[in-house]
């Protein structure tokens, strides 16, 4: 099974591209809505709820584990795969970078992301760890995913914030902007309107289950394809969340409430 952990949500859009790229193989999502967000907080919290996150979904049987949170992708991936050093670990960070490096031609690349993957510079270092003369224009837009979540995907009030946010990254001349956060692809048409058609947009989403279709596809030992349901997992279910989740993922998608992680 392909286990996928969030913050909350905004990882179904790694899920839906799991099922999109990888049809028929099984996948056990756990969103952990009671601590959610993750993107303001402190490394050292996201890095223990990382750690959380992933013992529940290797306790219900995933042999492969995708960070669907660009926060916990940026702060707490070395910790994980220093502690589950057999288990292929894919944060969605890396991915994003390799593509972004290798399609932009003027070698400036925007980031947007919460502020904790802003503030964390991941993006910054990986990309000039790849291409030292690509410069790295950062944006945090931490009004985003709360807009994401009411569905305000294309509202008035949501273009000109998505406006201002671009502004300066814009103004700098990126031809490559990398969506730093799970939930961003859904708001790509406003994004991408806003920052100019020119631009080319890197959802870390479809990068990042590009590298895991490799893997699978080479190992067939990983017993990813077993038959059974998906489930969803969520560690505080109310029908808001309920409601996101059917609306991203389809009428057929049933969350699970889980208790008792991390305590
Ligand atoms: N899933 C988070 C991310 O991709 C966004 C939501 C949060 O702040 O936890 O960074």
């Amino acid at each position: 099974m392909i286990g996928i952990f969030d913050s909350g949500v905004g990882g179904l859009t790694v899920a839906k591209e799991v099922m999109s790229q990888l049809p028929g193989y099984r996948l056990i999502y756990f969103g952990d809505t009671a601590r959610y967000p993750y993107g303001n907080k402190s490394p050292k919290t996201v890095i223990k709820y990382a750690i959380e996150d992933t013992d529940f979904l290797l306790s219900h049987g995933a042999k492969v584990i995708i960070v669907g949170c660009n926060t916990a992708s940026a702060l707490a991936i070395d910790e994980l795969k220093n502690r589950y050093p057999g288990v292929p670990i894919f944060g969605v960070v890396t991915p994003a970078v390799k593509q972004a490096a290798s399609i932009s031609k003027n070698k400036k690349v925007g980031v947007i992301g919460t502020r904790g993957t802003v503030n964390s510079s991941i993006y910054t270092q990986l990309i000039n760890q790849l291409n030292p003369e690509i410069k790295v224009y950062q944006q945090a837009c931490p009004l985003l995913v709360p807009l994401v979540e009411e569905n305000w995907l294309k509202r008035p009030e949501t273009k000109m914030i998505v406006r201002r946010y671009l502004y300066n990254l814009k103004l700098k001349g990126i031809d490559t902007l990398i969506l730093g956060c799970t939930h961003y692809p859904l708001l790509k048409e406003v994004i991408s309107a806003k920052i100019g058609k020119r631009v080319q947009l890197v959802d870390s989403a479809v990068e990042v289950v590009k590298e895991v279709k490799k893997l699978v596809k080479t190992k067939a030992d990983l017993s990813l394809g077993q038959s059974g349901a998906n489930h969803f997992y969520v560690s505080d279910l109310n029908p808001q969340t309920q409601e996101i989740a059917k609306r991203w993922l389809g009428n057929e998608i049933k969350l699970e409430e889980v208790s008792g992680i991390g305590e």
